[in-house]
């Protein structure tokens, strides 16, 4: 059996026309070639989950959740680490976003979230930091390593590359040994010692 931490890294935009899936192509070829990591990459735009979460597919789900919740939910059970790569906007993280979060619960416990951002001169960091506020409560953890890539379009080379990765690497390194040393500290405690309620 491999002893690769399983990551999922989400597509945290939606939106027709959007850049994150560059970046989220990205760390989740670096962290695949960094050795840690075997990869999930989650668009949430392939998710379709309801629009308006519903009692029954939430949280202790008594009833059969739908093939979209269920599958989702599968797919953030099974990951030990989570990277969510988001824009800013309007100062925060996209909705589609919040709403992945908020339909599920067990699935992000004792957990590292590792975060990306992207956006204008502050690099999508206030949608990093609100998102800091919100796992706690789903008893996820945040790690203090973020990437960022602030004005993104104006590194474009004349073939339409983004030319800003190579200046990340050094960093991405960073940010993946910090995220797999906290995915496999959780992973053992959550197998010596269940959760407290
Ligand atoms: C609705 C909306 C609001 C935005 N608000 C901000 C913002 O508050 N700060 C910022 O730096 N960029 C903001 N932007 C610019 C985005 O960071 C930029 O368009 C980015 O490419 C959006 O990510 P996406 O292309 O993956 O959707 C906003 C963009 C949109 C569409």
């Amino acid at each position: 059996m491999s002893d690769k931490l399983k990551l999922a890294v989400i597509i945290g935009s939606t939106r027709e026309g959007r850049w994150g899936p560059i970046p989220s192509k990205w760390i989740a070829e670096t962290a695949a070639q960094h050795g840690g990591f075997e990869v999930d990459l989650i668009d949430l735009l392939d998710t379709e989950l309801p629009q308006h979460v519903t009692e029954l597919d939430l949280w202790s789900r008594p009833g059969e959740p739908g093939a979209a919740v269920a599958g989702l939910g599968e797919r953030l059970h099974r990951a030990d680490a989570f990277v969510i790569v988001t824009p800013e906007y309007n100062h925060s993280y996209p909705a589609p976003l919040k709403h992945a979060i908020d339909y599920y619960m067990a699935e992000w416990a004792a957990k590292p979230v590792g975060l990306i951002t992207y956006g204008g001169g502050a690099g999508g960091q206030r949608a990093a930091e609100h998102l800091r506020q919100v796992f706690p409560e789903l008893r996820a953890t945040t790690i203090r390593h973020t990437l960022m890539f602030s004005m993104y379009w104006e590194k474009f080379d004349e073939n339409g590359q983004f030319t800003g990765f190579g200046d990340a690497e050094p960093h991405a390194k960073g940010f993946l040994d910090e995220l797999e040393w906290w995915g496999r500290a959780l992973v053992n405690a959550r197998k010596q010692v269940p959760l407290p309620a």
